[in-house]
């Protein structure tokens, strides 16, 4: 974790929104988000009726507002309801805004560009939903997605929504294993992908491993392929179908399917600090409501912006804020298949030049890899069509917060850094642009409907004082939750309702300072934040342990520069293998192949022995400080436990000298 100057109190450094933004934007003041705050908490079944029947257009309506509690964890929303999530997204604005671009796609090469307008996106939906209707998709099947970062990947999501099925989409950047994995927990008999994707200049072979997966998951029957680069692919006639080429076929009608409220919309894995990833599944109405509410507010979203947000559609970032959230409020959205850093530095900035962006949503890692380069790389590009910058994923470090407001921003747009997660759908800590004063590395207040907590980690005692910290729970429902994990009901409850009865647990430490702001530290479990990628450490373990030299490995995160966290493995090795040069290259790249590239581990200490309790479990928190240097005396604390307390010191001279 990027940490705090420890001499700076940065809980005294207060910036009001700029006078532009709170101009004109919904919530435009600090008393006024008060009033509605309280609102949402004091009458959260009058609030969450009221928003439900504004943000969405239902085929018949709810009768029930919710049900459930966090004890139970039986959570639902907009009972009985019925209503459709595409025509949510599309047709209910066909008729003012059916020539309304609602897709702007920037491929990894700046030059193409594309615009889809929301009656091209009506009509490509519709042809992808009859064609997996015609493949035999029923309502409840799962359709697994594994497509770069095009609009390819939004339509197939909505064809999903419309007939029914529950998507997983499957982040482009994962390798075979990691795909054989969710497909096979979530049983996707078709699979959605494309020959190739770009990034960066370079092209990663998402056909090939798709290949690869099906292979092994022999009840797969469909592959369709969208074109994406036109490069070389294995063909498997049996399997694969060209995606455009079939969709030419369907008509491009295709009736949106009457949905429940609580019926499950899409599946997303993510992981957690043990096992396997968990495919947390959301469901349609309180899902569609939460998204949609979150960008409207947040990214004070009005109608003639154009609204971007740079994350990948495989990450909830891009489920909620490229797709669900902007569509749903008949926004343009924006989507880029690249990297910051290609063809250079300048990318995003240009970007922003050129298609005259008002609100710019990216994570901290990008900015802090920017903020190396000279400020003119940021300067040479107008920005003054911006007016609220994002940033998710991760703590925010302040220095990075300051440059982004001062250079990027031009000290005249509102920093929301949103804090949320995978599971809770939308936002739960942010600033509103036009009404919260903000602090560089706060996520500052909850939005509406969220009750937070803070509680003892160890006694689970609830921190009553406005200034306190501990662990981050939330104490009330909301609709955006993750309602379950797929097939696996209790590794849900035991993993969010019963470490803290009564609460849901977020996994994140926080402090909240004395004018009630909170601060999130990061994970207390064992999960680590790479670039804002979620890995558990279970699983980088599991795929070092996969490699045939390695005996034993534990992992762990460690402060780094650019990415907040960087990976670190110790690995005993078995017999008969030694340390070198080859043997650290092929762990790291059994990682890379295993999970994907994202999660190479950083660097790779080979030991002895691990420090290990008598009861052979391995000691991370000693691991943890030898890594971040913390390793006086001290520091570590009491050893007397160890089995083998010489593997420490060794371990700290190993890690002082690599
Ligand atoms: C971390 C990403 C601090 C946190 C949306 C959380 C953050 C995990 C922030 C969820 C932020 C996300 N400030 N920490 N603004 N945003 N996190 O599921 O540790 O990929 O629990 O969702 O990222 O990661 P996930």
């Amino acid at each position: 974790m990027m940490q705090n100057n420890m001499n700076v109190d940065e809980s005294l450094y207060i910036i009001q929104p700029p006078q532009r933004v709170s101009d004109g934007s919904y919530i435009n003041s600090i008393e006024k988000y008060k009033e509605l705050y309280n609102e949402s908490i004091n009458s959260p079944i009058t609030f969450w009726g009221e928003q439900a029947n504004k943000f969405l257009t239902w085929f018949s309506p709810f009768t029930d507002v919710s049900i459930g509690n966090l004890s139970q964890g039986d959570i639902g929303w907009f009972l009985n309801g019925k209503l459709n999530v595409s025509y949510n997204c599309i047709d209910r604005h066909l008729q003012e805004n059916r020539d309304k671009v609602a897709i702007i796609f920037e491929g990894d090469e700046p030059n193409r560009v594309q615009k889809i307008t929301y009656y091209e996106l009506y009509l490509q939906v519709c042809r992808l939903a009859n064609l997996l209707l015609s493949l035999g998709v029923k309502k409840g099947d799962t359709v697994a997605i594994y497509l770069p970062n095009t609009p390819d990947a939004i339509y197939s999501m909505l064809a999903c929504a419309r007939i029914g099925a529950v998507h997983s989409v499957i982040f482009g950047g994962f390798g075979v294993e990691a795909i054989i994995s969710r497909i096979e927990d979530s049983h996707s008999k078709i699979i959605i992908t494309a020959d190739e994707g770009m990034r960066g200049g370079r092209s990663i072979p998402l056909k090939k491993n798709i290949d690869s997966a099906v292979y092994h998951c022999k009840f797969v029957e469909k592959v369709l392929v969208f074109k994406n680069t036109g490069g070389n692919i294995q063909w498997n006639a049996e399997k694969d179908l060209w995606a455009q080429e079939a969709m030419q076929e369907q008509r491009p009608y295709c009736p949106p399917v009457q949905m429940d409220s609580e019926d499950p919309l899409f599946l997303l894995y993510t992981s957690g600090s043990t096992g396997k990833p968990k495919g947390l599944l959301h469901t349609q109405a309180g899902y569609l409501l939460y998204a949609a509410m979150t960008h409207r507010y947040v990214f004070d979203y009005r109608d003639s912006d154009i609204y971007a947000c740079v994350a990948d559609v495989g990450w909830i970032t891009g489920h909620s804020y490229i797709v669900y959230g902007p569509l749903c409020n008949g926004a343009t959205t924006f989507i880029f298949e690249g990297t910051p850093m290609y063809p250079n530095a300048s990318r995003y900035w240009d970007m922003i030049e050129r298609h005259r962006i008002t609100q710019f949503y990216t994570a901290p890692t990008a900015i802090r890899s920017l903020m190396k380069f000279s400020v003119d790389m940021v300067e040479k590009h107008d920005r003054s069509s911006l007016r609220v910058l994002g940033s998710v994923g991760e703590p925010i470090n302040p220095e990075a917060w300051r440059w982004y407001n001062q250079y990027v921003g031009q000290g005249q747009c509102a920093i929301v850094d949103t804090y949320w997660q995978t599971e809770t759908g939308g936002h739960i800590i942010t600033p509103l642009p036009g009404a919260t004063p903000t602090k560089p590395g706060s996520a500052t207040l909850p939005f509406f409907g969220i009750q937070l907590a803070i509680l003892d980690p160890q006694t689970g005692q609830l921190q009553e004082e406005t200034k306190s910290e501990g662990v981050l729970v939330l104490t009330q429902p909301w609709p955006g939750m993750a309602r379950t994990i797929y097939k696996s009901h209790s590794r849900y409850l035991d993993t969010y309702m019963r470490p803290y009865p009564g609460y849901y647990f977020t996994g994140d430490g926080v402090s909240r300072d004395q004018d009630g702001y909170y601060w999130i530290s990061g994970r207390v479990d064992d999960v680590i934040n790479v670039s804002g990628h979620r890995l558990g450490t279970a699983e980088l373990e599991s795929a070092l342990v996969g490699c045939s030299s390695c005996a034993e490995a534990a992992v762990i995160g460690y402060p780094h520069d650019i990415k907040g966290q960087g990976i670190l493995a110790f690995v005993t090795l078995k017999h008969g293998y030694q340390e070198d040069e080859q043997t650290i290259t092929l762990l790291k790249m059994e990682v890379r192949n295993t999970i994907g590239a994202f999660a190479t581990p950083d660097r790779i200490i080979i030991t002895p022995s691990l420090p290990k309790t008598r009861s052979g479990k391995i000691m991370r928190r000693i691991l943890r400080k030898i890594a971040s240097n913390e390793s006086s005396p001290e520091q570590l604390g009491d050893l007397s436990t160890l089995a083998e307390p010489e593997t420490v010191q060794y371990l700290i001279n190993k890690v002082k000298s690599n």
